[in-house]
């Protein structure tokens, strides 16, 4: 499974990247407009970042088709690399979708929230569908479910279209997802640190450094072994 950052802060995107196997990020209209910067800029400095073979996902804001092509290639020719331009399941987006698939544009189907919605973006030819897992807790359905249930329905057709899980906020929500056959997730970099922490590894890791210095005092391995 991928793990994707869900920012545009570049602080938190060159952090996250430093410490934490990446394979990209992800981008919406929200979360570009929290930056209150440049777009193009913005766009520029998140692929300098991660380099040209990590993912990056933007969404178009555009709601016809042909506008929303147009905004794909634009996105394109500014980001380069490794690509998909996000496309809310809606009829002209699902036409938008096909077009840039014609043109060699990356497809990500985004605002999911049903199995037939990414069922149908798949048909359409999108690389990835975004399902929203905590929207849809949100509102007393069930997020994990939906994700299994797209999974085996792309299983069932043999359907190549890769689920990119969206919308966490709580390790077990990611937990449940890795076990439903999400092929990626993408999540804000605070979630992240959520992910690794267990108090009982700082329990064990205290425990080593005791019994260490109650043998070689301050010296390290590397004092050691020189
Ligand atoms: C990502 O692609 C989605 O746009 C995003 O994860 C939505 O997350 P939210 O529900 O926290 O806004």
């Amino acid at each position: 499974m991928l793990y994707l950052i869900d920012t545009a802060d570049l602080d938190a995107i060159k952090k996250c990247s430093e410490y934490f196997p990446v394979s990209g990020v992800t981008t919406n209209p929200t979360i570009i407009s929290r930056e209150k910067t440049d777009f193009r800029t913005l766009l520029y400095s998140i692929r300098e970042i991660i380099g040209d073979d990590k993912m990056l996902h933007v969404q178009a804001t555009a709601t016809e088709a042909d506008d929303i092509v147009r905004e794909a290639e634009m996105v394109k020719n500014v980001v380069r690399g490794n690509f998909y331009i996000k496309i809310p399941i809606t009829r002209e987006g699902l036409r938008a979708a096909s077009i840039c698939k014609d043109k060699g544009i990356g497809v990500t189907m985004t605002a999911i929230f049903t199995q037939q919605q990414a069922l149908i973006a798949a048909k359409a030819g999108a690389d990835f569908v975004a399902p929203y897992i905590n929207r849809l807790d949100n509102i007393v359905s069930d997020g994990v479910r939906v994700v299994e249930e797209i999974s085996d329905i792309f299983k069932n057709y043999d359907i190549k279209t890769k689920i990119l899980a969206a919308s966490f906020k709580t390790v077990e929500q990611v937990h449940k997802v890795s076990m439903s056959g999400a092929h990626a997730i993408t999540i804000n970099p605070d979630l992240f640190d959520m992910l690794i922490y267990h108090p009982l590894t700082y329990y064990a890791i205290d425990d080593f450094s005791k019994d260490w210095e109650s043998v070689y005092g301050d010296s390290r391995v590397s004092d050691l072994l020189k």
